[in-house]
């Protein structure tokens, strides 16, 4: 049988929105009346017109050349979208704005002491060009990689679109990302640029990031030939600079008021790489193109998110990570709308902090993660009923699944008891939301994220490839291109192809890495990873990763790394015989984690064991371990090689 749409039908009461379950719960009227999308027409619309129909999506841009061709598929799995057209993505998010609202809000910033700086569109144009003509000065060209390292900060945003100016790609890595995965991804990206910043604040310590950014530079393979430092903290911090250091405040003074021509680029240039975790050790550096991803990007900021130029939009997530690069800067900003970028935590100076920001900026979408929500939850709905948050028009939420009883939750606390709350399905790899329902036409099914977008083909399969029948599990794959895909991997065609295409009979099919169920409406429900990636509190990770480091720790002789209910990261150790399991060790584990991967990635949970559990033919049964970390219930463990840890390790858990 088919599902999702695999033949392009849709299951019958969709379209027409009359999916009406126990557990559906229908947009309310007033929303629908004014959704942007509002026509269920639209599934049957790319239904019928194919890719073409992602026309519409290249429509929301200003073109330097308009595409004739909208896909190039000659070549699977080499797509290539819109491959005659030419543009600009910071044209796109600046330029073409200062016609109508040069004077309106573009970001609203708000830094974790309490500062404030607003910059209108104009603001947004005069340093952009400022950075661009910067850059350009200290030898950056089309094509260069330019690396940025920084916080949330409106000169992250500033320095993105700096470098879309000039054509060369970005390659942002997240700041709390340690020296040696800087250095990691510096070379792999063939980088000779940085931008930095001197450091920045952690509650009330100021912290130096500009000494990890030195210590990366020591251990890359390459070097650097210009790095920029963001004057973050003034006084609190200084950094002396060396000759080919340059401060960032004196580059844009000097360059104040000059305009640099945006570059033309091919849709099918590189705009962006981003370092994730894959089914490797080793991250891997997924490459974005300009015109598909912007395109994308722009058509579901707009249809999912419901964004309009005069909405106050706010996206929660860092711009260090996919979320941030599509929903904090290009979408909102290409489509000339005011974004909220706010540097801090979301519990300081108290654990209001993020209603308060709604309120006082009047945020009517506000897109976050159910790791958020949950701590939000744990707070206490006093914190946000305590605030008017009648300005908010839509929730998003993205990242892993939303429990119904969050998702109820959100609507209730911070949607005013009937906001549509989207769940938006995606990855780093598709660039933009694939999966959510459309808030205007269909109703949403909490806990699920609902069916493919229009014009995604999304089915959920067997080993086979063959898809399973409503309420079975199976593998979430994507069977045709789409705008926003990834057009490759920095590591080669080979890596690309292997990591994530088949081919099937009827073509070539893109693997997600997710297990899903689906409804007999078509509606997705996503189980969680079914390769060695974890999800743990907003960030992605590969198993090995972790485990190679925890390794590294002087006595340890094997790890096993599972992400629990909690987003927590807990880690099963075994030690060398001579060696004592002790409080020394784990500082010593969550040391060689912070060094090698980021201090994101130090252990909740060090869990000593004498054995980890393999099946007879040595892998370790890392769902085994994940449940017990979950104080889950799980099956027979007779097929062990060693089933008696099993026991072991589970009062050790409980003896935590
Ligand atoms: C993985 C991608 C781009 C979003 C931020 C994470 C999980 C994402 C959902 C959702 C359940 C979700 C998947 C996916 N995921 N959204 N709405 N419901 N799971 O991007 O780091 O590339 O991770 O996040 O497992 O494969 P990412």
């Amino acid at each position: 049988m088919n599902n999702l749409g695999a033949d392009g039908r849709w299951p019958d009461g969709f379209a027409d929105g009359s999916v009406d379950g126990d557990d559906a719960v229908a947009p309310p009227t007033a929303f629908r009346d004014r959704a942007v999308a509002s026509d269920a027409g639209i599934y049957e619309a790319f239904a019928t017109e194919g890719p073409d129909a992602w026309r519409r999506a290249a429509d929301l841009l200003d073109w330097e050349r308009p595409p004739e061709t909208v896909l190039d598929d000659g070549d699977p799995p080499f797509y290539e979208w819109f491959p005659d057209g030419r543009l600009n993505a910071s044209a796109n998010c600046v330029d073409r704005h200062l016609d109508d609202r040069r004077n309106q809000l573009a970001i609203r910033w708000f830094g974790k002491r309490g500062e404030r700086r607003s910059y209108t569109y104009l603001d947004l144009h005069r340093e952009v060009n400022a950075l661009a003509a910067g850059l350009r000065e200290r030898g950056v060209e089309e094509g260069d990689v330019v690396t940025l390292y920084l916080p949330m900060i409106p000169e992250l945003s500033i320095a993105m679109l700096a470098c879309a100016r000039i054509g060369a790609p970005h390659n942002v890595v997240f700041a709390g990302l340690s020296a040696e995965a800087l250095a990691t991804r510096l070379d792999a990206a063939d980088s000779a640029y940085l931008i930095t910043c001197d450091g920045y604040y952690r509650r009330e310590d100021a912290f130096n990031q500009k000494s990890k950014a030195d210590n990366a530079r020591l251990r890359m393979d390459g070097d650097l030939d210009a790095t920029v430092v963001v004057d973050r903290l003034g006084d609190a911090l200084d950094v002396p600079l060396g000759d080919d250091e340059h401060e960032y405040a004196a580059l844009v003074d000097a360059h104040d008021g000059e305009v640099v021509e945006p570059v033309a680029r091919d849709a099918t240039d590189l705009l962006f790489v981003m370092y994730t975790s894959g089914t490797t050790g080793r991250p891997k550096g997924v490459e974005h193109a300009t015109g598909g991803y912007l395109a994308h990007v722009a058509w579901t900021t707009r249809n999912v998110l419901d964004v309009r130029p005069d909405d106050t939009y706010w996206c929660a997530a860092d711009i260090g990570w996919i979320t941030g690069h599509s929903y904090g800067v290009y979408g909102p900003l290409s489509l000339g709308t005011t974004t909220v970028l706010y540097e801090g935590s979301p519990d300081y100076p108290d654990r209001d902090r993020v209603w308060d920001l709604i309120e006082r900026n009047a945020v009517s979408v506000f897109y976050t993660s159910p790791t958020a929500i949950r701590s939000f939850m744990k707070w206490g709905a006093e914190y946000p009923d305590a605030h008017d948050l009648s300005s908010i028009r839509l929730l998003g939420t993205v990242g892993e699944s939303i429990t119904p009883k969050a998702w109820r939750w959100y609507r209730e606390h911070v949607g005013g008891g009937d906001a549509p709350i989207v769940d938006t399905w995606w990855q780093t790899e598709t660039g933009a939301i694939a999966l959510a329902t459309l808030p205007g036409i269909a109703p949403m099914k909490p806990g699920k994220v609902g069916p493919p977008l229009p014009g995604i083909d999304a089915r959920v399969v067997d080993e086979d490839g063959e898809p399973v029948a409503p309420g079975e599990p199976g593998y979430l794959t994507i069977g045709s291109p789409w705008p926003g895909m990834l057009r490759g991997l920095r590591e080669g065609d080979e890596r690309y192809r292997r990591e994530y295409w088949v081919e099937a009979d009827d073509g070539w099919r893109y693997r997600t890495g997710d297990g899903a169920t689906v409804d007999e409406d078509g509606y997705v429900t996503i189980l969680g990873r079914v390769d060695d990636v974890i999800n743990v509190r907003a960030h992605r990770f590969n198993t090995a990763e972790l485990e190679s480091a925890i390794v590294g720790a002087d006595g340890v002789t094997e790890a096993a790394v599972v992400g629990d209910d909690d987003g927590q990261i807990v880690a099963y150790v075994t030690t060398r015989g001579d060696v004592d399991p002790d409080g020394t060790l784990r500082a010593a584990i969550a040391e060689r984690l912070a060094e090698s991967v980021g201090d994101v990635a130090r252990p909740d949970r060090v869990v000593f064991t004498p054995e980890l559990p393999k099946t007879r033919s040595g892998k370790i049964m890392r769902r085994l371990l994940e449940d017990i970390a979950r104080g889950e219930e799980f099956g027979d463990v007779s097929a062990l090689r060693n089933p008696e840890v099993v026991g072991e390790i589970e009062s050790a858990v409980r003896s935590e």
